[in-house]
């Protein structure tokens, strides 16, 4: 009789190797592995690929997954200005519902009840990949061998692959836990677990350190068009294209590190180094952008949206209605954020210094103190007047029970 199936998020490092054969062995699961490019960096996918049949895959899959990563995954995350905790863009949050859209499809094709990813039991990732399966196909079992398997060390690990006959990777292991794609960097463990040591150079590859940045510093002027950036310095492009490009001259220029103590959604205290250079940028920009052109009240009430569709994300549950529902919020604010933004890079920081759209809401017959001037300032004094009513009110009577100045 056939094997039932799995379909297993491969990554090509030891741990997701390991699986491969434990399901096989353990499970008497056949495994079609699959492998997202998701833009991250450093990796041979067809490599990766091979070594999946390599260790005992009936199958392998390597899916270039990274135009719809920008176009339906960071396009909604940068109109959301999105950041968990107002630091951290969602790098590897971003791209697990984007992984697991695949990984179900593939279940289909292949006719398999299951999936299997190689998350910890103690990060946010198992979370994700396992609430978003079950969003789009409820009926989908879920494997997570190495929550499983936790219990082992890492030399544990090493020998039980050794027995199993998995390779195992013979040059010096790094001490980090990295997650990367075109968003940019995540890096963990290592010293990082020491939330007073400074982060060391070497975690870093987008970013020179603000030391090293160059004493002239540089301007870049990004245009967007409905919300989505589609020029550098006037050239046509797309947003797809502009990432590496804004990422190579902020990371040039210093820009783009992030040290944080976040806040997990297990419950745990975590320290956790980022490298975002491109993405803090453009974020940076688009939100000069809506700062021209969107009307008082939305813009104000959207910082809310922002932070409850950043927390939605970083929680698992990209793949929900009120997510789905904040995503229509928002791209109804994008329609007349279109325009063109000046930043300003110099040793580390980034700051917007110029920016210009026939959409602006700026007045400058309103704003101006010179003799242009057309805004009416008695006016102001009734506002005033009126605006101030209640707390007169509530002054008034506090002075009438003798407790006036106090709340
Ligand atoms: N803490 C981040 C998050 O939860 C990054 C996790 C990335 N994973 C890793 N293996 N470094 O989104």
């Amino acid at each position: 009789m056939a094997r039932d199936k799995v379909i297993l998020a491969y990554s090509g490092g030891l741990d997701t190797s390991v699986c491969i054969k434990w399901l096989m062995e353990e499970k008497d699961l056949d495994v079609i592995a699959v492998v997202g490019d998701v833009g991250q960096e450093r990796q041979d996918l067809e490599y990766v690929r091979q070594k999946a049949l390599e260790v005992g895959a009936i199958e392998s899959l390597a899916i270039d997954m990274r135009e719809e990563f920008v176009d339906e995954y960071l396009t909604k995350a940068l109109a959301a200005n999105s950041m968990y905790e107002n630091k951290y863009p969602l790098v590897s949050a971003l791209s697990r519902p984007l992984i697991v859209k695949y990984l179900v499809d593939c279940a289909h094709e292949y006719g398999a009840d299951y999936i299997a990813h190689g998350c910890t039991g103690k990060g946010n990732d198992q979370v994700r990949f396992e609430v978003a399966i079950t969003s789009l196909d409820p009926d989908i079992k879920v494997l997570a061998p190495v929550r499983e398997w936790d219990l082992l060390t890492r030399n544990q690990e090493i020998e039980w692959a050794e027995a199993h006959g998995v390779p195992v990777p013979t040059t010096k292991e790094s001490p980090y836990s990295i997650d990367d794609n075109l968003w940019g960097r995540a890096i963990e463990c290592g010293i990082l677990e020491d939330p007073w040591e400074e982060p060391p150079e070497d975690i870093y590859t987008l970013t020179r350190s603000s030391y090293e940045a160059p004493a002239e510093g540089e301007y870049v002027i990004i245009s967007f068009e409905e919300g989505v950036p589609c020029a550098l310095d006037g050239k046509k492009m797309s947003f797809y294209d502009i990432i590496p490009q804004m990422s190579e001259i902020a990371g040039r220029n210093g820009f783009g590190r992030v040290d944080m103590i976040e806040n997990r959604l297990v419950g745990v205290k975590s320290r956790e180094c980022y490298e975002v250079p491109g993405a803090l940028a453009i974020i940076e920009a688009h939100k000069s952008l809506e700062d021209l052109c969107l009307e008082r009240e939305v813009l104000h009430y959207k910082l809310g949206i922002e932070q409850k569709w950043a927390d939605l994300v970083y929680n698992g549950l990209w793949f929900s209605p009120l997510k789905e529902a904040l995503d229509g919020f928002c791209a109804s604010t994008q329609k007349l954020v279109t325009g063109d933004v000046r930043l300003q890079f110099y040793k580390g920081s980034c700051v917007t210094v110029g920016r210009r759209s026939d959409y602006s809401l700026y007045d400058y017959g309103l704003a101006t103190y010179d003799e242009d001037d057309s805004f009416d300032r008695n006016s102001a004094a009734g506002f005033i007047d009126l605006h101030g009513l209640p707390t007169r009110v509530w002054a008034r009577q506090r002075r009438k029970t003798g407790q006036e100045g106090t709340v």
